[in-house]
């Protein structure tokens, strides 16, 4: 039985008239031993509950029976026993046993249909019936992780043979449109064919950037993704990038400041991968940035020995409920500025993606209209500390 109601849960015990005499009731304790609990019905409404336990106690002390004997059982039950309705689910039941601070849940409960007794549920199987039926959920639950777990590998397995299915000809695509866009072959003409190849080229690299993220978040997602560590020179790598983006920084008439300690210890890293944390970072900064405005790409080792960096700018900012949000694949935020900007909202979660590989963290603070600064900290076991030269 999946989800057994309070009907499934009790059995039916004859119940007590309230008058019947305490004598009776002992002797009919005495004849049916299994019974722990008498209800008490009048008419075909449930009145009160007899607990062995209570009742032998009073009935067994000394005088009790000269006292009680002829006296009606209504004088020894428990006037307020738990009564539910026999549709009550195991939950209902446990709130309504549970909450009732008069009496203790091992009394049971009387369970009544449209008012009148139906029969007598007990504790123990009422928990009996909820374990099983947490078994039963815990079961269900296992076996929709396993269906998850199978589709996402399906999905990876998809996404990782459809994105080889798209590069090679993409690559083909590419190399191409070079070949014309260069002239190598000789000039082309009419000349609108050179800006044709060029168009064709510069989208090329567009499409084939976004498959790779693509590819990297589903990596990611299936838990596929591998981490190539090295000696890492950030300086070094800093300024390689810089020089990269030499030409973006240009075009958007950003100021770009770099302050980087001398003397910053080397990390233990995925050079590519810290390559690319930096590269959307700042492709980030530089895209919403208005020209005129200043980014800042920082380094320095922190008091715990971790190396932190960061990139900063005076560009839009994102609005504090939308903190979060960024962080998640595909989320951007849409507003006059950021609608003529290229991008398919891969860049952060991918970054926080490779930090969190390397053990790090990524803190985003940012103000709407001043500016967004995006830190990225690496814990000291990355940092490589040079082995003092014993004298
Ligand atoms: N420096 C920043 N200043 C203002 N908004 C930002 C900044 N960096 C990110 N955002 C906001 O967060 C969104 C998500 O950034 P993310 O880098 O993940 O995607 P994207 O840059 O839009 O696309 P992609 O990086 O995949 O090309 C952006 O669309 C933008 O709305
Ligand atoms: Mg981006």
């Amino acid at each position: 039985m999946s989800n057994p109601i309070a009907r499934d849960l009790s059995e039916h015990v004859v119940p007590l008239r309230p008058d019947t005499s305490c004598a009776d009731v002992f002797a009919r304790l005495l004849a049916e031993t299994e019974i722990m609990h008498i209800p008490v019905v009048c008419g075909d409404r449930p009145v009160g509950l007899v607990s062995r336990q209570d009742f032998m106690l009073v009935y067994v002390r000394m005088y009790g029976r000269e006292l009680y004997g002829r006296q009606p059982v209504s004088s020894l039950m428990n006037t307020h026993p738990v009564i539910v309705d026999a549709e009550a689910s195991c939950e209902d039941i446990g709130t309504a046993l549970f909450s009732n601070e008069t009496h203790s849940p091992l009394q049971g409960y009387i369970v009544t249909e449209h008012g009148r007794y139906f029969g007598l549920g007990s504790a123990a199987t009422l928990m009996l019936a909820t374990a099983d039926m947490l078994a039963a959920r815990a079961d269900e639950l296992e076996r929709q992780r396993q269906r998850a777990e199978a589709a996402s590998e399906s999905k990876s397995q998809f996404l990782a043979s459809m994105s080889h299915e798209l590069r090679t000809p993409l690559n083909a695509i590419i190399g191409f449109a070079d070949l014309m866009r260069l002239q190598l072959l000789g000039p082309m003409t009419p000349t609108r064919y050179h800006e044709y190849a060029q168009d064709i080229h510069g989208s090329g690299i567009h499409l084939l950037a976004m498959i790779n993220e693509l590819l990297d978040m589903a990596k990611i997602e299936s838990g596929h993704f591998e981490l190539h560590e090295d000696e890492v020179d950030l300086a070094l790598l800093g300024n390689e990038v810089l020089r990269m983006m030499r030409q973006s920084i240009q075009i958007a008439r950003v100021t770009l400041r770099i302050d980087i300690r001398a003397a910053l210890p080397q990390i233990r890293a995925d050079e590519q991968q810290v390559r690319r944390v930096l590269v959307n970072l700042l492709s980030n900064a530089i895209k919403f940035t208005p020209a005129g405005g200043v980014i800042t790409l920082a380094a320095h080792e922190n008091e715990a020995g971790g190396l932190e960096m960061s990139v900063s700018d005076t560009g839009i900012g994102i609005p504090a409920d939308k903190l979060d949000k960024v962080l998640e694949p595909f989320e951007q935020i849409e507003n006059s500025f950021t609608r003529t900007r290229a991008g398919t909202g891969l860049g952060l979660p991918l970054v926080k993606a490779m930090v969190e590989i390397h053990g790090g963290t990524l803190h985003i603070s940012s103000e709407l209209g001043r500016g967004t600064c995006v830190c990225v900290a690496l814990p000291p076991e990355r940092t490589i500390r040079q082995k003092s030269v014993a004298a």
